[in-house]
């Protein structure tokens, strides 16, 4: 039983990345940079504002905003530390093989398969959602059979579908296009984005930021549970370490640049919005940003905001998949999940059986599931794998204090701790249903591990062979 909780060797951890096995180092920091800004501004700045003004937070929104990104700010700082000690594809489930052993790993890599799975597939349908409404401001009109879930009142959210295979199609061509093609899009989601804030602050009236907390302190942490979805993403940076040229470094410096800049970006557009509109309002609209630029008078402004919003969620669908499979292609070649996952094509070295059964997977989900049921269970799936991570920080340093850390956490104990609790305390604002929903999840993980992954994992595999010898 004691093998459950074996530990991978950070140096084999490494040499694993070299030679033939490897994926091709091409990526610097400002890669990284738009890439993690790719990953994190969606649906969530695009989408969910809305949701959480009209129902949770009202104007504190922006407080919501702050919440999570503090959250975001301590797991980032932790992440920033495992990510720069092990410099490998996998994300936290890598960084947990070697600080925590196999169990905890892959229970974080089962929890990370949910969570990149079902963000990917809300992701979808908020593109759905926009491009829907675009196609309707140009006069076609699609019927609603084949633009909305069972559960919506449709039979299927074809458009979802769509996109999940064109944007699964551009990565089996190759990393390195990928990565062109998303800094573009981040750049024009960007600009999008720095115009809304331009039209808006000159039509704040401070009148509409009363009564601040309709909903409560409460109100307030419940917000926070659902635009956490916005900060959802940023540790696909640390996913793609493989890929990345000197790591140690650059790795860092794209997780925190991007967490700071979306959340600058965040609390100014939360701000905004629920000046220039009576957060009332938001309930009726699924685009807020272009819909509260309508109320203000720029119509050409939402058409633009909305070709961006397009535009910058495609983009996180593009890296939230890239993420995923690399994810995906770490476990399988560890023997937890079947070996055929992680072959690479000779050509593009990229994981090429992984892409496409995550495509046919997301795209199920995205085209038969609501928005709100798999938004949730992602922010579960996230908040879950970030308690995770800095107790391994913490782990890590008690276990192996001889470790060379280009990147440590500052003030531990203390910012991993938080970034538990904080966690914790985002969790409890979800509904018990999620919760719920997640534990089921869990359990099967664990079910999994000892019917398939334990018997098959290949460390297991060596250190028997290691004691036979
Ligand atoms: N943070 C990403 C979004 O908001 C998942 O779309």
């Amino acid at each position: 039983m004691k093998e459950i909780f074996m530990t991978k060797p950070i140096s084999s951890l490494i040499a694993e990345t070299q030679g033939d096995h490897g994926l091709k180092k091409v990526l610097g920091p400002l890669d990284l940079t738009l890439l993690g800004i790719g990953a994190v501004v969606g649906t969530g700045i695009f989408v969910l504002t809305g949701v959480a003004a009209a129902n949770f937070s009202g104007p504190a929104l922006i407080l919501s905003f702050i919440l999570s990104g503090i959250t975001c700010l301590f797991a980032a700082l932790c992440y920033a530390e495992f990510s720069s000690v092990v410099p490998v594809a996998g994300s936290a489930y890598t960084y947990s093989y070697a600080a925590l052993g196999e169990i905890w790993a892959w229970i974080i890599g089962w929890d990370l398969l949910l969570e990149y799975v079902v963000s990917s597939s809300a992701v979808a349908i908020g593109w759905s959602g926009y491009a829907v409404s675009l196609l309707n401001n140009i006069g076609i009109h699609l019927p609603k059979a084949l633009t909305l879930a069972p559960m919506d009142g449709g039979i299927v959210n074809l458009p979802s579908m769509i996109i999940i295979w064109a944007i699964s199609l551009l990565l089996i061509a190759g990393v390195k296009q990928t990565s062109r093609i998303n800094g573009i899009i981040v750049l024009i989601k960007l600009a999008v984005i720095l115009l809304f804030i331009f039209l808006a602050v000159g039509h704040v009236k401070p009148v509409l930021w009363h009564p601040f907390m309709p909903f409560g302190f409460h109100g307030v942490v419940a917000g926070a549970a659902v635009i956490f979805f916005a900060y959802l993403g940023f540790d696909a940076v640390s996913t793609a370490a493989e890929e990345v040229r000197n790591p140690q470094k650059n790795l860092p410096i794209g997780i925190l640049a991007t967490l700071l800049i979306c959340t600058v970006l965040y609390i100014a557009v939360s701000g905004l919005l629920t000046g220039i509109v009576k957060y009332t309002a938001f309930a009726k609209t699924s685009a807020p940003v272009a819909f509260a630029l309508e109320q203000i008078g720029y119509n050409w402004g939402a058409a633009l905001v909305s070709v961006g919003a397009i535009c910058g969620i495609t983009s996180v669908l593009l890296v939230g998949f890239y993420g995923m499979t690399r994810v995906f292609f770490a476990i399988s070649r560890d023997g937890l999940l079947p070996q055929a996952m992680s072959k690479l094509s000779e050509k593009t070295r990229v994981p090429v059986t992984a892409t496409l059964i995550f495509a046919i997977i997301t795209s199920i989900g995205s085209g038969f599931l609501p928005i709100g049921i798999v938004a949730e269970l992602a922010n579960i799936g996230t908040l879950a794998a970030f308690i995770i991570v800095s107790i391994g920080v913490l782990v890590l340093r008690y276990k192996k204090p001889e470790l060379k850390r280009p990147f440590k956490t500052p003030f531990v104990p203390v910012v991993p701790i938080l970034s538990v609790l904080f966690c914790g305390y985002l969790i409890t604002g979800l509904p018990g249903v999620t919760i719920l929903r997640f534990a089921i999840w869990f359990i099967l993980g664990i079910v999994m591990y000892f019917l398939y992954g334990r018997k098959r994992s290949l460390l297991r595999k060596e250190l028997e062979r290691s004691q036979t010898a």
